[in-house]
């Protein structure tokens, strides 16, 4: 008992002694490596037993992130196209409730290019910030709601995708919204 006392004190003492006499200019004694160096996986490293390109960063094959849908168009020209024959798939009887939260997450989002009415004259392209914001009345560009919907999950040009920010029913709610500004215009 009293031997082994002695011994922690030993050691304790020269513990001390080292950590006091450490050079501050060079890394010190690591006293047990393995808490410094990790042994497990660390989060995205590369590991051989997976396929190549699999990593914790990417999604595995065929699966869906929990709550997410799914939206079948890609962000091509022919894509864009097929956008347009989509209809919101939300229940027009609560029409009132959606365009009340479109407006919300539109003014919060759009509103600083777009403009608060849709006429493309937002605070940033009234001071000159960016350039070639349409209107949504734009005959030429002719949106209607499934190519809002399309231009939000992608974004177009130097318009960002809001795909992160916006989900799936905000997504079509914001772009009822935005319908509904184009025939105010
Ligand atoms: C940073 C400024 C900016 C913000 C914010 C922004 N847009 Fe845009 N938007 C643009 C620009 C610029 C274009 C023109 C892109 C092009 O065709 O070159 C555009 C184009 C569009 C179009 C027309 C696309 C077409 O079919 O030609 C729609 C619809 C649209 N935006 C909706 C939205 C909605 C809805 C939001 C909010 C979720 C939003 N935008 C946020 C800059 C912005």
């Amino acid at each position: 008992m009293m031997n082994s006392v002695i011994r922690l004190g030993i050691a304790f003492v020269l513990v001390l002694l080292v950590s006091a006499c450490a050079d501050k200019d060079r890394p010190n004694y690591q006293y047990m490596p393995n808490m410094y160096e990790p042994v497990s996986y660390e989060t995205y490293q590369k590991v051989d037993f997976l396929p190549d390109g699999t990593s914790a960063l990417n999604p595995a094959e065929n699966t869906i992130p929990r709550g997410f849908m799914p939206y079948d168009l890609e962000n091509t020209p022919e894509g864009k196209e097929l956008s347009r024959l989509k209809e919101s798939p939300l229940d027009s009887l609560n029409s009132e409730v959606n365009l009340a939260v479109g407006k919300e997450l539109y003014d919060i989002y759009c509103a600083i290019c777009h403009g608060a009415k849709g006429d493309g004259q937002g605070t940033l392209v009234k001071r000159e910030k960016i350039l070639g914001v349409p209107s949504y009345a734009d005959v030429a560009r002719n949106i209607n709601i499934g190519s809002t919907y399309h231009v939000i999950y992608y974004g177009q040009n130097s318009m960002g995708s809001y795909a992160n920010q916006l989900n799936y029913e905000e997504r079509w709610q914001v772009s009822e919204y935005v319908m509904k500004l184009k025939q105010d215009l």
